[in-house]
């Protein structure tokens, strides 16, 4: 039995549809089902005795001791939190209490259970931190991309929330011995990407006829990492993985964003044309600029490829094909994730 935070959101649910694909071992899934929560993403599992959905905050304290007691799991995997960088500039607080307090507040869950535990239980036990290359802050265009030694520069306030995460996880492994291990992995991509992102932005609002944002002047870096492949990254970090160590999660993808979205775009020409036979890269705009914008990310993944062997399974060329499919599939996930509350986020953010 293993509990997983968060495991309604988009990497979460990948999780444990990937988990229960090659495992019988139970998953409990404790999730607040917040905006970016969905247990749409995870309706393949219903009636499946081998995931237990939970719905409830990591900082409940009561509520997760509660489920360590009944479910005794071997193992945590901590991906609940809030995501997204433009809600985070827009309202730190959620961030704060979430990704700082809720954190500390499941490690106190788990430091009490794990202290409780017999002596061969406590040497199996794991709590697994799943963070960002974003703690790490800006890479200039010739830097080296960022290894686990880089130091902690975060830059938006949810970097910065996580950064106090991950420091968090580190001290309950250093002061009270918490066999903890944390993983920075770089941007995701993938199937149930809540359309706030900017690649299944730019899918939605191309098949809706709408503008595809750019921020600035669209030459800003990210490493892109088909979702699956974050996953098996996870899962290996988990079974082999050193104890306190970090492992930065990459896919050696780096791509400036407007590459991505003039990639996208002929994707989309090529499996979904315009009704008007014109290419949908006359779709794209040019906003206003993210404050405090990271100008390049990139990850290097050498220490997990050399100690636990891991590599991703996706080119991003092959990965970016099957998300565009992945959505012209599920057009239906999409228009039920895109409620009144989703309009109400673009009004703010882009004036629409
Ligand atoms: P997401 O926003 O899609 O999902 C987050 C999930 O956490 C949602 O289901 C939400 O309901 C749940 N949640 C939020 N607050 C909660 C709380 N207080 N208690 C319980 N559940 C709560 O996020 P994601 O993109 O799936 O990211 C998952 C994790 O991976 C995050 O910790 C994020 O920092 C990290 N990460 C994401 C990426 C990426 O590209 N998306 C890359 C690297 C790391
Ligand atoms: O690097 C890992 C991080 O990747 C994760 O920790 C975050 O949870 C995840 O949200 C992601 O953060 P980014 O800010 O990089 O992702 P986002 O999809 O919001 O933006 C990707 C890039 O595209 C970024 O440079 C901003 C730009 N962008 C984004 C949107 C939504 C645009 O130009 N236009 C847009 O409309």
């Amino acid at each position: 039995m293993i509990l997983v935070t968060g495991a309604a959101g988009f990497i979460g649910s990948n999780f444990v549809l990937d988990w229960l694909a090659q495992s019988d071992e139970t998953v409990v899934n404790l999730d607040a089902l917040t905006y970016a929560g969905n247990l749409e993403n995870l309706v393949s599992l219903e009636g499946d005795v081998r995931h237990i959905f939970v719905k409830g905050d990591i900082a409940d304290f009561g509520l997760v001791a509660g489920l360590f007691a009944k479910h005794k799991p071997r193992a945590v995997v901590n991906f609940a939190a809030e995501s997204h960088v433009d809600r985070s500039i827009h309202g730190p607080e959620d961030f704060i209490q979430t990704n700082i307090v809720g954190t500390f507040r499941l490690l106190e869950a788990v430091r009490a259970y794990w202290g409780g535990m017999e002596d061969e239980e406590k040497t199996g036990f794991r709590f697994l931190h799943v963070s960002t290359d974003e703690v790490y802050g800006s890479l200039e265009k010739d830097d080296p991309a960022f290894s686990e030694t880089n130091r902690y520069e975060p830059n938006s306030p949810y970097s910065a929330s996580k950064a106090a995460s991950d420091h968090l996880v580190r001290a309950y492994h250093h002061t009270y011995g918490l066999p903890v291990l944390t993983t920075n992995c770089s941007n995701n991509y993938g199937p149930y990407h809540f359309p706030e992102k900017l690649i299944p932005l730019v899918i939605h609002n191309a098949l809706a006829g709408k503008p595809l944002p750019i921020y600035g002047d669209g030459q800003q870096i990210r490493d892109w990492l088909y979702v699956k492949d974050h996953c098996s990254a996870i899962r290996q970090v988990l079974e082999a993985g050193r104890l306190g160590e970090t492992y930065n999660v990459g896919g050696w993808n780096e791509k400036p964003n407007l590459e991505v979205v003039h990639t996208l775009c002929a994707i989309l020409d090529e499996l979904s044309p315009r009704g008007d036979g014109k290419p949908y890269s006359e779709q794209i705009t040019y906003v206003k600029d993210r404050p405090g914008h990271d100008r390049r990310y990139a990850i290097d993944a050498t220490k997990i490829e050399r100690e636990l062997g891991w590599k991703p399974a996706e080119t991003f060329e092959t990965g970016i094909r099957k998300t565009v499919r992945w959505y012209l599939d599920n057009q239906d996930w999409v228009a039920n994730v895109t409620s009144g509350a989703y309009r109400e986020w673009l009004d703010k953010q882009y004036g629409a």
